[in-house]
């Protein structure tokens, strides 16, 4: 959600400093953000992730949401995440973890389980996040879930340049009228392209 009103969204009407919610995350061409088993061993050699715009990405970023499988990801794969990271866990920000399980915490790390309405967390990360942005991780059904209830401002898509045929899926909704309004794309190498969109809100209309 905006914190501070843009009424025209664009890459220079929205500040650093504007608060947005932003569902960031890699995909395959074919519209998977991991295989059905949770692998992830398809995108890694696709791009590293410092040439990317994540590091300037998540110097803004003030909280984070995922959802369970993507913080199991995270529990089952600490020495890959210590290598890339320096630590196991690689956020200094505040983490809302959803879950309706009992979940291992992870020492040294402000990580908070929680479940049910994602508008209701919602409001305590703006809380938190102060003039930074709120970091919607996925996966594509919790990610949904923001979007249904007006959360999310906007979406930093990195298609990578495979298929995988099936898996966990980006986005589960159908999105058609107003579509989602490209703001930029950049190459990264041969193996992914980084799309930002900006989500309309209810009550926009499509462009005539
Ligand atoms: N390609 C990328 O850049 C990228 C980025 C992020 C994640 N990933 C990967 O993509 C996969 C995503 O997995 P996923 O699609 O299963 O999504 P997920 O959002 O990570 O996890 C889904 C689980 O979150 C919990 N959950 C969701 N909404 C909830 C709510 N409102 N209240 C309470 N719990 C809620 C449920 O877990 P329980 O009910 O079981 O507790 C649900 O089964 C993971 O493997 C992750 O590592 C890839």
């Amino acid at each position: 959600m905006i914190k501070v009103a843009v009424t025209a969204l664009s890459p220079t009407a929205l500040s650093p400093t504007a608060l947005t919610t932003q569902y960031y995350t890699a995909t395959s061409l074919d519209g998977f953000v991991a295989t059905e088993d949770d692998g992830l061993d398809w995108l890694f050699p696709l791009g590293a992730a410092k040439d990317t715009g994540y590091p300037a990405f998540l110097a803004q970023v003030g909280a984070v949401a995922m959802g369970a499988s993507t913080y199991e990801w995270m529990l089952r794969n600490t020495d890959m995440v210590l290598e890339e990271s320096g630590s196991v866990w690689p956020f200094t920000q505040p983490t809302w973890v959803f879950t309706h399980r009992e979940l291992p915490g992870i020492d040294g790390a402000d990580i908070r389980f929680v479940q049910g309405s994602v508008k209701e967390v919602h409001g305590r990360m703006m809380e938190v996040a102060g003039e930074k942005n709120i970091w919607m991780a996925g996966g594509g059904e919790l990610a949904a879930q923001f979007h249904d209830a007006g959360l999310l401002d906007e979406a930093i898509i990195q298609i990578g340049s495979v298929t995988l045929g099936r898996g966990k899926p980006l986005f589960p909704r159908r999105v058609t009228n107003p579509p989602w309004r490209l703001l930029s794309v950049r190459q990264i190498g041969s193996g992914l392209a980084e799309l930002h969109y900006a989500l309309p809100r209810a009550g926009d209309v499509a462009p005539g």
